[in-house]
């Protein structure tokens, strides 16, 4: 198989298991990664397979969103291995699909990642601020019954993974200070740095102004 029938079949094989995702990892989630992932190995040498065969691949195995992700990560290994990649291609996707997550992120010892996979972690991140990034939060709020905003409530400072993912008392709007602002300080790449920037201000923009609203002050 050529390297672009490869790609066409992990992008096929990704949208067969992404598409029916109602939780804001939907599959044009995965395409804005890829297309994300594409313009950062402009300036970043990076393998191109890898780093969007891993962009493709991110979010099928996450545990959110799969019961057993060691069942589909196995899953994964046969497809890959069945496309005729090597084992050493199929290890460093599984690698970075394994480790790139924020609550991974979130603990003591937050793991390495090559530069491909750090490509994807900031693409990932990337699509989780600005415009996109509100849009996100504010339809993830809505799946999981979050309140909008309370101002009473703080967000929280330091979370582990299971109290990320612990949504009594939490709203969208502290979700900006929990996550999204901390974000365009956590990029690896300076092109994502740089896009992450702009990105953050426009969050801020959007919280100044709702809570302007919000106080009856405009
Ligand atoms: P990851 O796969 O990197 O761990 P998450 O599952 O944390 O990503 O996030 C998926 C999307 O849902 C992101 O856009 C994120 O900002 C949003 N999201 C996650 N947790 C919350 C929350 N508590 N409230 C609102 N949006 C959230
Ligand atoms: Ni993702």
């Amino acid at each position: 198989m050529t390297y672009e029938e490869q790609l066409a079949a992990i992008r096929q094989y990704s949208y067969d298991k992404m598409s029916g995702d109602a939780t804001g990892h939907n599959f044009d989630h995965i395409e804005r990664v890829v297309r994300a992932a594409k313009r950062l190995l402009k300036e970043e040498q990076a393998d191109p397979l890898i780093t969007l065969g891993a962009a493709y691949l991110h979010d099928v195995a996450d545990d959110k969103l799969v019961d057993d992700p060691d069942k589909l990560e196995l899953e994964i290994k046969e497809f890959l291995q069945k496309i005729d990649l090597t084992d050493e291609q199929i290890n460093e996707i599984i690698y970075i699909t394994h480790n790139l997550s924020f609550s991974k992120s979130l603990s003591d010892n937050p793991p390495k990642l090559s530069l491909a996979g750090q490509i994807v972690q900031d693409s990932d991140r990337l699509d989780a601020i600005g415009a996109i990034g509100i849009t996100r939060a504010i339809y993830y709020g809505g799946k999981h019954s979050e309140t909008i905003y309370d101002p009473e409530i703080k967000p929280r400072e330091k979370m582990n993974k299971t109290e990320y993912r612990n949504l009594d008392d939490e709203t969208i709007i502290n979700h900006f200070y929990e996550k999204l602002f901390k974000l365009t300080d956590m990029m690896n790449t300076p092109t994502a740095k740089r896009i992450a920037q702009k990105r953050n201000q426009y969050m801020v923009d959007f919280l100044d102004e709702f809570k302007a609203e919000w106080n009856a002050e405009k």
